[in-house]
């Protein structure tokens, strides 16, 4: 691949001078395949141009960018070789959605994106918040970039002025998402941003439809998480309570 030309062409800098570290993300974000799907993401108008690497995790790269009509999103680009395959196949192999998924490792990554999207557009059609999900092509998922110059904190370490409101805000979420016959299976301060005064959920690649057979041991975790968080900050909850809350 021609990355000079890659880079100049999908890399417009805002104001900003590049260091040799967001180069070097940068280059490693996008082998082959994953170039190919941003030149398709471009001719589709999804992409216009990305800005800097807003995060490197172990499954996806996230970066913020724009489309053709000006609007910023969250561009996840999953990785398609470090992934954690047999994790992810876990989550996919009880989902009656993805029968006829192929256990392959790149197929994996291929199914997991197409996941998060339908998780994500279950969720955002139930009311949650959650990133407005706008397409998915191989391993990129396009959705609301949620922020504003830069991504919103997560929950973990943002300063709530009401944690027993902003509990029971997580609690109704949650319960939306659980009407809708879906389980999180990930959800904590950590997969929670801080935004306009609530939070909102993120990273649903691993979220499981209610007849997954272990749908609602991945709900009591999740509870069990999200509980412990606020009664820490001195929210009278514990995880049964909450799991009674959203089941009931
Ligand atoms: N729609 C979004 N808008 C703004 N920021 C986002 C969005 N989605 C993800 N992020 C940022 O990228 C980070 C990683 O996203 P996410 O949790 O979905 O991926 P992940 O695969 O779990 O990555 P990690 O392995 O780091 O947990 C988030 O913590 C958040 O800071
Ligand atoms: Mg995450």
């Amino acid at each position: 691949m021609d990355w000079e030309k890659f880079e100049h062409r999908f890399f417009k800098e805002e104001g900003r001078e590049k260091g040799a570290d967001d180069r070097k993300i940068e280059k490693e974000a996008f082998d082959e395949f994953t170039a190919n799907t941003v030149w398709k993401l471009a001719t589709k108008g999804q992409l216009d141009y990305l800005s800097g690497v807003v995060s490197t995790g172990k499954e996806a790269n996230v970066f913020k960018g724009w489309d053709l009509k000006g609007e910023v999103r969250a561009y996840k680009i999953y990785r398609m070789e470090t992934s954690d395959f047999q994790a992810m196949w876990k989550y996919i192999e009880g989902d009656r959605r993805f029968e006829h998924a192929s256990p392959k490792r790149r197929q994996i990554v291929l199914t997991w994106c197409r996941k998060e999207f339908k998780n994500l557009s279950i969720a955002y059609n139930a009311g949650c918040h959650v990133p407005q999900p706008h397409f998915c092509l191989n391993n990129i998922l396009v959705m609301d970039f949620i922020g504003s110059e830069y991504s919103a904190p997560l929950l973990k370490g943002a300063e709530l002025e009401d944690p027993e409101g902003t509990y029971w805000m997580a609690a109704k979420d949650m319960k939306s998402l659980y009407a809708a016959g879906l389980v999180h299976g990930d959800l904590s301060e950590f997969n929670l941003l801080w935004w306009k005064g609530r939070p909102w959920m993120i990273d649903m690649g691993q979220a499981v439809p209610l007849t997954h057979p272990r749908a609602l041991e991945f709900l009591k975790r999740d509870c069990d998480n999200v509980a412990k968080f606020f009664s820490k900050l001195g929210v009278e909850t514990i995880g049964d309570k909450l799991f009674g809350y959203i089941t009931s």
